[in-house]
């Protein structure tokens, strides 16, 4: 698949089978960029190929009912835990606008979402990458519903370019625990237009690799994902950064499979820091740390310094902080976040989570 118009479903084809209606359950993960990706052109198409980390604990399961109709067009109801959401309409209505020209049958059905998030939705967790993936591979359900002789790895890889049209981070929550979405020579079968599974074998130092995320911030976002993106158009270092994500990349394939982890740890938190410093040097710049998220980094810096264990921080478009370290260093640091960091957080909140392996088919 090299082109969008591979995805395109093909109707009039005799082997399609006509169902009426139906019912899907799936949960999705959301996922935790190492090499991340903050610029993007049209389509969703990214700027610099990125990594990430497929989490566990934090998902949303969604069920998709759907009934043909008469008239065509997109038509749809949605729940947010079983209450209806009409807040969450214009996304998903906009999501099925462009994804239809590539499943067009989406336009003969009424669908009822029904959609709940294992994590607080005030947490300032973006619920949008585990939400677009569960929503696509639902789609993809039906789609393999009136197509049975599609391939799994079709039904992956279109899975994830659909995410992607729903929300470019959503296309790595797909499948796999370490995931490359955007074109890199040294990548095999990787692609703008979907995440792949890193096609190489990951050291067992990383094996279960814990993140425990601090919820320094449960607020609404300060800068959506659009308006960060756009900063980078401009941007007077965009294209040394977008070289630099390369080279980063190329650079952690070979620590994933080494399992250096003090290679590890600069790497990591020196993509984190170079986020955010593109945030702070774009028109308009935003400074989305907290006083907390420093005190935190601060914090943990010092912890690895005197104990050596492998301990990183990285961070999102907000000021929550993801802490990353070895299972085998679970008991010592998650004792130091509970007495050390844990304060710095609202109302002491954190989620304890872990790398997963991707959506997982419910019913
Ligand atoms: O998927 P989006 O458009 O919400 O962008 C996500 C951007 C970052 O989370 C900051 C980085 C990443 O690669 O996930």
């Amino acid at each position: 698949m090299t082109s969008a118009t591979d995805f395109i479903f093909e109707t009039n084809k005799a082997k399609h089978q006509t169902v009426e209606q139906g019912a899907f359950t799936w949960s999705a993960p959301s996922n935790i960029a190492l090499v991340k990706y903050w610029g993007k052109k049209e389509h969703q198409i990214p700027a610099n190929p990125s990594l990430s980390f497929t989490l566990n604990r934090c998902k949303t399961c969604t069920t998709l009912q759907f009934v043909r109709k008469e008239e065509k067009g997109i038509s749809f109801d949605l729940l947010f835990e079983g209450q209806p959401k009409e807040a969450f309409k214009p996304k998903i209505q906009k999501f099925f606008e462009r994804i239809v020209s590539y499943c067009p049958y989406i336009a003969d059905y009424h669908f009822t979402i029904d959609t709940t998030n294992t994590f607080p939705h005030s947490s300032g967790i973006a619920s949008s990458a585990s939400g677009m993936a569960a929503l696509a591979v639902n789609i993809m359900s039906v789609e393999r519903a009136l197509n049975p002789a599609m391939t799994q790895d079709y039904f992956l890889k279109k899975a994830s370019f659909l995410a992607r049209l729903g929300s470019g981070s959503a296309c790595r929550s797909i499948t796999g625990s370490v995931v490359v979405w955007g074109e890199q020579t040294d990548v095999d079968g990787s692609s703008d237009l979907y995440g792949i599974e890193a096609p190489f074998e990951v050291h067992a130092n990383f094996s279960n690799y814990q993140d425990v995320i601090l919820l320094v911030d449960k607020g609404e976002k300060q800068v959506s994902s659009t308006v960060g993106h756009d900063l980078m158009h401009n941007h007077p270092f965009a294209q040394e950064r977008f070289k630099q994500a390369h080279q980063n990349l190329s650079q952690l394939k070979n620590i994933l499979q080494t399992g250096n982890l003090d290679q590890f740890v600069a790497l990591v938190e020196s993509e984190a820091l170079t986020l955010h410093a593109m945030m702070m040097t774009s028109m308009p710049y935003f400074i989305l740390m907290k006083p907390n998220t420093l005190q935190i980094i601060e914090r943990i810096w010092t912890f690895r310094e005197k104990t050596q264990i492998p301990v990183c921080f990285t961070l999102d478009a907000g000021a929550n902080v993801h802490v990353l370290f070895p299972e085998k260093d679970h008991p010592a640091v998650l004792a130091f976040i509970r007495e050390e960091l844990s304060k710095f957080c609202q109302n002491e909140h954190f989620i304890e989570d872990k790398m997963g392996n991707g959506t997982l088919m419910i019913q």
